[in-house]
C-alpha cells in the first residue's frame, strides 16, 4: 500500500490524524488528510468550550465540518473528550457539586446524542489521573463531584450512543509506571463491575524514545477485554525520529487488540508541540523519514 490508511487496513486498523477548522481551506494539509488517512478527529472542535459554550446552548457547527467531511469521505471519525477538565467553558469552570455533576452528564448526552451512529470511538474522559507517582486522580471540579464521576460518564455516553466504543484516554500512560497501573486498576474494576467501556486511547506525546514497556503496556490493557488505540501520537523531532515511530507502530501491530494509530497533526507547522517538529510531514508538506518508517513497518 501506499499511503498511511490504506496500509493500516491490511491487518484491519486505521491510521488517523488529527485535523483543524482553520486549515480546512488549505490545499497543501487537506491534500495530505484526504490521500493519507483514514481516520479523523477534531483537535479542538468537539471539546466541551467549543460545543456547549453556554450551559444549554449547543454549538456542533465546527465539530459537525469535521465529521462530515470526514464521513464523505469514507473515513472513520475519533470522538475527542466529552468530559475533561481541560478547555471547560467558563461558565463550568466554577461550577461544583450536583449541579456540575448534572451539567457534565447532560453535556455527555447531548453531545453523544448529536453525533450518535456516526462516531467509532468516543474519548468518553480524558486525563483523569495525575502525574504524582502515585496514581492518584487529578484534582479538578469534575473529580471533587465524587470518585464515581467517570463511570457515571460512561454510563452516559452508552445509554446516548450504544454503538460506539467508550474508550478512557489519558497521557504519560503510554510505559507501564504508576499512573498507568491506576488506570489499569480502574479498566479492571470498571470491566468487572460492568461499567461500560470499551477501549482505552494513550496519548503518546513522546519525547525522543519510546518507553521499552510500551508493548508490554499496549498488551496488559488489551489482555483486560478491552482495545487499545495509540490516540495523540507525536515524537519529539530527535536523533532518530524514525526509529521512535517504526517502534510504536510495530508495537501497534503486534497487538491484535490495538485497533489503530491517531498523530495529532499533521505537517510538523501544524503541531501544537511548536518547535519540536514531532509529526510525519515537514511543514511543506513532505514526507519525513518518520512517514516511510511507519508505511514500511504497517
Ligand atoms: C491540544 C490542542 O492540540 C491545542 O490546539 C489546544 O490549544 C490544547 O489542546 N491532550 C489532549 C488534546 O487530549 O486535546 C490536547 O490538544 C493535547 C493534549
Amino acid at each position: 500500500a501506499s499511503t498511511l490508511g490504506a496500509a493500516a487496513q491490511q491487518s484491519g486498523r486505521y491510521y488517523g490524524a488529527a485535523i483543524t477548522v482553520g486549515k480546512m481551506n488549505d490545499a497543501t494539509y487537506m491534500g495530505i488528510v484526504d490521500r493519507e488517512f483514514d481516520s479523523i478527529v477534531a483537535e479542538n472542535e468537539m471539546k466541551m468550550d467549543a460545543t456547549e459554550p453556554n450551559q444549554n446552548q449547543f454549538n456542533f457547527t465546527n465539530g459537525d465540518r469535521i465529521v462530515n467531511y470526514a464521513l464523505g469521505k469514507g473515513k472513520k471519525v475519533r470522538g475527542h473528550t466529552l468530559a475533561w477538565h481541560g478547555q471547560q467553558p467558563g461558565w463550568m469552570q466554577n461550577m461544583s457539586g450536583q449541579a456540575l455533576r448534572n451539567a457534565m452528564l447532560n453535556h455527555v448526552t447531548r453531545v453523544a446524542t448529536h453525533y450518535r451512529g456516526k462516531i467509532h470511538s468516543w474519548d468518553v474522559v480524558n486525563e483523569a489521573f495525575a502525574d504524582d507517582g502515585r496514581g492518584s486522580r487529578r484534582d479538578s471540579n469534575l473529580q471533587r463531584t465524587g470518585n464515581d464521576w467517570i463511570e457515571a460518564a460512561f454510563r452516559a455516553a452508552r445509554a446516548a450512543d450504544p454503538a460506539a466504543k467508550l474508550c478512557y484516554n489519558d497521557y504519560n500512560t503510554d510505559g507501564v509506571n504508576a499512573k498507568s497501573t491506576a488506570v489499569y486498576n480502574m479498566v479492571r474494576d470498571f470491566r468487572s463491575r460492568g461499567v461500560p467501556i470499551d477501549c482505552v486511547g494513550f496519548q503518546s506525546h513522546l519525547g525522543t524514545t519510546v518507553p521499552g514497556d510500551y508493548q508490554a503496556n499496549l498488551r496488559r490493557f488489551s489482555d483486560l477485554g478491552v482495545d487499545v488505540q495509540i490516540t495523540e501520537l507525536d515524537i519529539q523531532q530527535g536523533s532518530n525520529q524514525a526509529t521512535a515511530y517504526r517502534q510504536v507502530t510495530q508495537a501497534c501491530l503486534a497487538v491484535p487488540r490495538c485497533t489503530g494509530i491517531t498523530v495529532w497533526g499533521v505537517r510538523d507547522n501544524d503541531s501544537w508541540r511548536t518547535g519540536t517538529n514531532p509529526l510525519l510531514f515537514d511543514s511543506a508538506g513532505n514526507k519525513k523519514a518518520a512517514y516511510t518508517a511507519v508505511l514500511d513497518a504497517l
